[in-house]
């Protein structure tokens, strides 16, 4: 592979490749604004300036301040390059440190400060920002200009989920570039010059298309904040674990940020995957953290309607275990879910087969949505293939499971998940039935029509596996712990099946994983990019 020198470091390239992202893909951070892997060239900062040193020396003329004459005197100096348009070549020595570039970050650095506001104590991009982390870097000085600086619009609402602040826009025109080139939809443009440019939304619009918060996640300040995530958390009290998105059967990589103190998910941020989603999420899909506390179930009950009481899982487990036990052999229906890990869906179907001695599975699934050619699947939910994995084929659908019900085929229901393509007027067969146990980690119309509820985990709150709509399994992280005592399903299942008489040998996560069908793993590709954005 050619190869091209930068800060005397060898760094392998493919054809074609910039000198950025060459030393992006070796994890080696060239400061920059305007550039993102995943779009076109603008070079319109200058952040990224770099001295070539290598072959014929290129000089530009310069007036450099002489102290003896008291006078500005022509001299020359090194024509710096962007290290985002410049194609690598082999051979190539590259100085990212040199006096004249250092010299080049602090100018640009003080150009783009220029008139910036000091909002940093009010502003969402505080701690994530990089006008603060290349000012610590390239220009911790104070301002030398002293006049008021230009004033532009702040909070201007560009749609339902982003604001604009002009004044702290430094014009890097990702976010138009988001909207051109991932989404096909001019939203933004870009009005005025130098210091009076700003962002506009293009005549008639509103950014209302389903990648806004992209925008907000491109920008690499705080010009552009989402309308959810703003005032909510101070990104320096967040960790991050690695997540898989739960809101379609694309399997978006995302990082989970989460609040340990709070134990609380604040959101969903695209993580790259060059496999997968490269380096995007849809607003649907990062808006799924939500689920992770909204209408979540907290409790276990026993009893439908008035007659509905308070139980600890404990006794929720022994009310099952009793329940299932007695219900007629082989008429048990066992419902795995879309929206659990591959892990909950395949000790439900071991225990549905080795425990329960029924085949009658069913698959609970939220019905399609609208999906696109950017990254959106038809299919909304995130483990369709994973349940159908573990339970070794096709399953049938809720539709079935109520047309056996009403056949007298099935007289005992147990359901994992909380999504139904059904109502809970249309699941009404299943509420005439003495024994439907649900185990949820939210509302929803199977708990609803449950006679016993059992809370598991949500996907933030275990390890777990999801398989793609290419069956590419993905594995998640734990963000947040289980509220009390609750464990994940597949851990709640193992316990439902040792009451009933039978061990299923699972007795931690890495039992249930060695046990698992396995797809193709998908492998984020590479790491180093996320120090980009
Ligand atoms: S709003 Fe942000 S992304 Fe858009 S041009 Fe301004 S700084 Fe760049
Ligand atoms: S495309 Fe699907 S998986 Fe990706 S962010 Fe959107 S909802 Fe989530
Ligand atoms: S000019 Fe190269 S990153 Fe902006």
């Amino acid at each position: 592979m050619a190869t091209l020198k930068i800060d005397g470091r060898d760094v392998p390239f493919e054809p074609g490749d910039t000198i950025i992202r060459a030393a992006w893909r070796q994890g080696i951070e060239i400061p920059h604004y305007c550039w993102h892997p995943g779009l076109s060239v603008a070079a319109n900062c200058r952040m990224c300036l770099v001295e070539i040193t290598s072959g014929r020396r290129m000089d530009m003329p310069v007036l450099r301040w002489d102290d003896a004459k008291k006078d500005y005197v022509p001299d020359v100096k090194p024509k710096l390059q962007p290290a985002c348009q410049m194609t690598a070549t082999e051979g190539m020595e590259v100085s990212t440190h040199s006096a004249d570039v250092k010299e080049a970050q602090r100018s640009v650095q003080e150009l783009l400060l220029l008139n910036h506001p000091v909002d940093c104590p009010i502003c969402d991009q505080a701690g994530e920002c990089k006008l603060q982390d290349y000012w610590l870097d390239h220009e911790p000085h104070l301002k030398r200009k002293k006049t008021e600086p230009v004033h532009k619009p702040k909070g201007v609402r560009f749609g339902p989920t982003i604001v604009y602040d002009a004044e702290r826009c430094i014009v890097c025109t990702r976010c138009i570039r988001v909207c051109d080139e991932l989404v096909g939809d001019h939203a933004l443009d870009l009005r005025e010059r130098s210091n009076q440019a700003e962002i506009v939304l293009a005549p008639g619009r509103e950014l209302d298309h389903r990648y806004t918060l992209m925008t907000e996640h491109v920008c690499p300040v705080g010009a552009l904040t989402s309308r959810d995530f703003r005032f909510k958390a101070r990104v320096w009290f967040l960790r991050a674990v690695d997540g898989v998105c739960a809101g379609c059967a694309t399997g978006c990589s995302t990082h989970v940020d989460f609040d340990p103190r709070l134990d609380r998910v604040f959101r969903l941020r695209p993580r790259d995957n060059l496999a997968v989603n490269k380096f995007w999420m849809c607003d649907d899909g990062m808006m799924t953290y939500k689920e992770v506390h909204e209408d979540r179930t907290y409790l276990a009950f026993r009893g439908r309607g008035a007659e509905r009481t308070e139980v600890t899982i404990g006794e929720a487990l022994h009310h099952a275990a009793d329940a299932l036990r007695d219900a007629e052999e082989g008429k048990v229906g066992v419902v795995l879910s879309a929206k659990h890990s591959s892990e909950d869906n395949f000790v439900l179907a071991r225990l549905a087969r080795e425990v329960l001695r029924t085949d009658k599975l069913y698959l609970a699934a939220l019905p399609d949505w609208e999906g696109d050619e950017i990254l959106r699947s038809n299919d909304h939910n995130p483990n369709r293939r994973g349940a159908e994995m573990a339970a070794g084929g096709e399953l049938e659908s809720i539709q079935d499971l109520i047309q056996d019900v009403m056949g007298g085929e099935v007289s005992a229901v147990l359901a994992l998940g909380w999504v139904s393509d059904e109502t809970v007027e249309e699941l009404e067969a299943l509420a005439k039935l003495d024994t439907v146990v649900s185990l949820t980690s939210n509302e929803g119309p199977l708990p609803a029509v449950a006679s016993i509820v059992i809370p598991v985990a949500s996907w933030a709150e275990h390890n777990g596996t999801f398989v793609n709509q290419k069956g590419m399994a993905q594995q998640f992280r734990r963000a947040i712990p289980a509220p009390g005592r609750i464990k994940p399903a597949w851990e709640t299942l193992a316990a439902l099946a040792r009451l009933l008489g039978k061990r299923l040998d699972f007795d931690k996560l890495s039992d249930v994983r060695s046990a698992l069908p396995s797809g193709e793993v998908a492998r984020p590709r590479p790491q180093a990019g996320e120090a980009t954005v």
